[in-house]
């Protein structure tokens, strides 16, 4: 088993509140992440997969089509939007960097079964500090 992995970013606006709970709880629970009116992250995506090497091509899967599994199924998507009004998949779901990976693992993992490949890791970081890494259920 050998293990590749594309990086890709895209900026994306969001807020996490709770409606269960009073605005000073929010603002206790999520910091600067509960402003009334969003503000935006630079975040930084990367998908590790992971397969035998096809002896054809040295290749797991070809880095260029998961760049564009990525860019199509993800980055298409999220970039320069809201998290909570404007993607579908994230309907329902408070927009962490959690939640986030879990729905992009949902979306890749049977795009890049398609050539071949296992989902491994999901690393998505909202700041350079601040990293989540997911690695299925
Ligand atoms: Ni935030």
């Amino acid at each position: 088993m050998i293990y590749i992995k594309r990086k890709e970013h895209f900026c994306a606006a969001h807020k996490l509140w709770n409606d269960k709970w009073d605005a000073a709880t929010n603002k206790r629970i999520f910091g600067k992440c509960s402003n009334e009116n969003y503000h935006g992250h630079n975040f930084e995506l990367e998908v590790t997969v992971c397969g035998e090497i096809d002896p054809d091509t040295g290749f797991v899967m070809n880095l260029f089509d998961l760049k564009q599994i990525i860019r199509t199924h993800i980055i298409d998507v999220v970039d320069h939007k809201n998290l909570n009004l404007d993607i579908d998949f994230m309907e329902g779901k408070q927009p962490t960097a959690e939640n986030i990976a879990c729905e992009f693992w949902k979306i890749l993992a049977p795009k890049v079964a398609d050539y071949g490949a296992l989902m491994h890791k999901i690393q998505l970081a909202e700041t350079n500090n601040n990293i989540i890494e997911y690695f299925g259920e």
